[in-house]
């Protein structure tokens, strides 16, 4: 895109401040800019126009969904082992790690997966999750593919991370990078932000955009060729997570449903989750601050709370399925973050509060588009230890006990 060309979509959106420093600009960061504004995409515009008028969308009819339980998967644990072992070694399952956000609340400089979480020893986030999936790998006596969404920001530190450690054991062959695309930040007038007088302030777009990522980078095909038919997602920040397990995977090809999301029981009901429930008769999954206080403290027959399942950023989603709904925009979610940017000034602005807004899709909302979900639950003690803050809750303390507790030397 040249100058002309540049200035026309910006005049168009209301953004030409974008190109205030241009002139003092080298002809590389001339051109880096050009073609950032090539790449913008103006309907986020809209979309922040429309979150101004009226917040976030509204939802449909929510209603309760129960779960697989853990003494139901327990009866059957043989049935669905034997099933999910049996696609593991026909080679139709594969992993896709989320590891292209920031991880701000960390506030560690590095991708998260390389945090250090061993106490006496060096044991990164990266490596304890490979030792879970080289379980599988073990049992199954064969490898599972495995795609690593990366981002702009930390995608050379990753990929250098696995090399300089040699894929922690891992065959390389079967692990694949790709990197998320990025979203601009406004300020609250929807003013573009630059981060540099060059560069527009962008951060990664989210982890709902990790299929079109991939397709993108080119591995429709290799997924296609492989056979692989489904495709487990999971998140980087769960250190207990069982990755590509055998008897989700064989639980959800026999119950016939299109997806599949690992649960956990709340610990309490107003514990700050996402819940899996239904939403017009499909899939869906509502916040804990979307939650009306019925809908907290309501139970079932059994004592157990109606909205009990918590998702834990896990989940089994079909290719074909996923390849029919590449074209569907999901709802794009409008976050007020605390972002640096250049003042009209030229002078770098670190803001103490939050300042702006980005964007993101979510890979909770691919649920929704799926006809089905098995809502599968899993022990919370042994399979969910997100390292989200330095202490406190869902931090890398608790993390290292539960770590511990289920005999991981750290
Ligand atoms: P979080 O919602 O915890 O976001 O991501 P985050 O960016 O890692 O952390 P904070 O909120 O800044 O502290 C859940 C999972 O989704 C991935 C993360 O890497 C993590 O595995 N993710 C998040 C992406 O891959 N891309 C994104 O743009 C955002």
């Amino acid at each position: 895109m040249n100058y002309t060309e540049a200035k026309a979509k910006l005049d168009a959106c209301g953004q030409t401040h974008l190109l205030r420093f241009y002139d003092t600009l080298s002809d590389t960061e001339q051109y880096q800019l050009l073609e950032q504004i090539a790449a913008l995409d103006v309907h986020l515009l809209d979309v922040f126009a429309d979150f101004k008028g009226k917040g976030e969308t509204k939802r449909g009819k929510l209603e309760p969904l129960g779960a697989l339980t853990i003494e139901e998967i327990t009866d059957n644990k043989e049935k669905f082992k034997s099933a999910g072992l049996e696609a593991i070694r026909q080679g139709k399952v594969g992993a896709v790690l989320l590891a292209g956000g920031m991880g701000t609340r960390l506030g560690f400089d590095k991708p998260k997966g390389m945090y250090n979480i061993g106490l006496t020893k060096q044991l990164s986030i990266f490596e304890c999750l490979i030792h879970n999936l080289m379980q599988v790998v073990d049992e199954a006596g064969a490898f599972v593919p495995l795609f690593v969404m990366t981002s702009e920001k930390n995608d050379e530190d990753t990929r250098d991370f696995f090399e300089e450690n040699k894929y922690f054991g891992y065959n390389p062959e079967y692990v694949h990078f790709f990197v998320q695309e990025m979203a601009p930040a406004v300020d609250p007038d929807g003013k573009i932000l630059l981060e540099e007088k060059g560069r527009i302030a962008t951060s990664p777009n989210g982890n709902g955009g990790w299929f079109i990522s991939l397709v993108k980078a080119g591995f429709l095909g290799l997924l296609q060729r492989e056979g692989i038919e489904w495709l487990n997602i999971f998140a980087v920040d769960n250190v207990l997570q069982r990755i590509a397990d055998p008897c989700f995977i064989g639980a959800t090809l026999l119950s016939g449903c299109e997806s599949g999301s690992k649960v956990v029981s709340k610990a309490d009901p107003q514990e700050r989750v996402g819940v899996l429930c239904l939403e017009d008769g499909k899939p869906s999954i509502v916040e804990y601050y979307e939650m009306t206080e019925e809908m907290i403290h309501n139970r079932e027959a059994d004592g157990r709370l109606s909205y009990n399942y918590g998702v834990i950023l896990n989940y089994l989603f079909r290719v074909d399925k996923l390849t029919e709904l590449m074209n569907n925009r999901l709802q794009v979610h409008v976050v007020n973050k605390k972002v640096p940017y250049i003042d009209e000034n030229g002078t770098l602005v670190k803001p103490e509060q939050p300042n702006a807004y980005k964007f993101e899709t979510l890979v909770l909302d691919m649920i929704h588009l799926q006809e089905n979900c098995l809502s599968y639950e899993v022990d919370r003690k042994k399979e969910f230890a997100p390292v989200k803050n330095p202490d406190g809750v869902d931090s890398v303390v608790s993390a290292r006990e539960l770590l511990q507790q289920n005999g991981v030397a750290l």
